[in-house]
Parts: structure tokens; sequence; C-alpha cells
């Protein structure tokens, strides 16, 4: 597989020295961390696929790379520029330029009323709290049997949140990327998520 453009590398890079932490990585994915967000979805069966925070599309290409033929498959990134990058990079991906704060908007325009496997790139900290519930809201609504992937640059540090909102939670430690990143595996939201009254986030 072919790495990244240096060009949409220093794009990626100078968005972060700009906007920090709405961006929150100096570097696009690596392989190893793209692959270790793939984990959860199963490449034998058609599922529904959402990725929240696209980028320059490191973990969207091997979604569509890992992805069963007939899944579908939407993608979300809010900066117009690295949209524009994400969507070059995977022509045949549906890359919703879009704040993920709109999740059910989109997913209503989208007809995908149910997801599989919801993957979130997304800075949850520095996202405002009401939309980091109304992220769990959705997954609770319509990915109730499926799995919640979420990217991390802070290793472990969330392990508690994220353990007091779903029932299964594990983590996968990627040190092949700049800096060393994480994985959550997340599956069954606990009955009482909503009322956790601080989540991550302003
Ligand atoms: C940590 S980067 C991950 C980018 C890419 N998926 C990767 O792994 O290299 C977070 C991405 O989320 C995007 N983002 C931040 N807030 C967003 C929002 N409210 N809606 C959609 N995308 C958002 C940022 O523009 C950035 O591209």
């Amino acid at each position: 597989m072919a790495g990244p453009r240096l060009s949409d590398r220093l794009k990626f890079a100078s968005k972060f020295a700009t906007h920090g932490r709405k961006i929150a990585s100096i570097a696009p994915s690596s392989r190893w961390l793209s692959r270790a967000m793939c984990k959860d979805i199963d490449p034998t069966r058609p599922q529904t696929i959402l990725e929240l925070g696209a980028g320059t599309g490191p973990v969207t290409e091997v979604i569509q790379q890992t992805m069963h033929p007939e899944s579908r498959f939407i993608s979300v990134e809010v900066d117009d520029e690295l949209h524009a990058i994400a969507k070059k990079r995977c022509p045949n991906v549906e890359i919703i330029h879009r704040s993920a704060g709109d999740i059910d908007g989109i997913l209503d325009a989208c007809g995908m009323d149910s997801v599989d496997c919801f993957l979130s790139c997304l800075p949850v900290p520095s996202l405002p709290q009401e939309v980091n519930r109304q992220i769990l809201d959705t997954w609770f609504r319509r990915c109730t049997s499926g799995t919640f992937t979420q990217i991390t640059q802070i290793p472990w540090y969330y392990m508690s949140m994220y353990k007091r909102v779903f029932k299964e939670v594990s983590f996968s430690l990627v040190a092949m990327n700049c800096p060393p990143a994480g994985v959550y595996h997340c599956r069954s939201l606990r009955a009482d998520y909503a009322s956790l009254e601080r989540l991550p986030g302003k």
C-alpha cells in the first residue's frame, strides 16, 4: 500500500499547527494504526460502516480495502481541505463534508438506519460534550449490536471512562505510529450511560 503523499502530510501538519486540538494529531494515522482501527470489521459479510473524521483518508482507505465488497460505507470530515484530500485518495467512498455534530441528519440523509461498525477518529477531548453525548445517543439507537471503535493519541487515558459507558472494552496499543497511539474496541452500551454527568469534551 502506498503511503500518503508528502504534500498531504504537510497539509495535515499545518492544520495541526493552526487548529491544534481540533485535529489532535501531528501526522495522519500510520498503516498499523489504520489496520488496528479496522479490526472490528468483518470482511466475510456485508455490513454498514460509518467513519467519523476522515482527515486525509488513511483509515478510510484501509476500511475500503478490508470491508466486504457489498458493505455500505460512509465517512464524514468537517474540514474542507482535508475532505478534498480524502475524496481524491478514496474517490469511490461516500465522504460527507459535514460536522459529526449532525450525525443523525447525516445518517438520515444517507438512508443508513442502523450501523454495524462505528469507527470514530474524532478528537473526543476537544469536541463539545453535547457532540460526544449526541454520538453515544446515536450509537445507542442505531448500533445496538455493533461495535464502537475509537482512535486515541493518549493510550489508556480514557479506559475507565469507556468502561463506564460500555460493557465490553479492550484496547490495542499501536507503537508504530507518530506519536504512539491506540484504539478502544467497545460493545454493548450500558443502560445507565445517559446518567453519566461528565463525558470527555469541552
Ligand atoms: C485525529 S484526526 C484523524 C484523521 C484521520 N482519520 C487519521 O486517522 O489520520 C481527527 C479528524 O477529525 C476531524 N474532525 C474534527 N472535528 C470534527 C467534526 N465535528 N466532524 C467531523 N470531523 C471532525 C478533523 O478535521 C480531523 O481530520
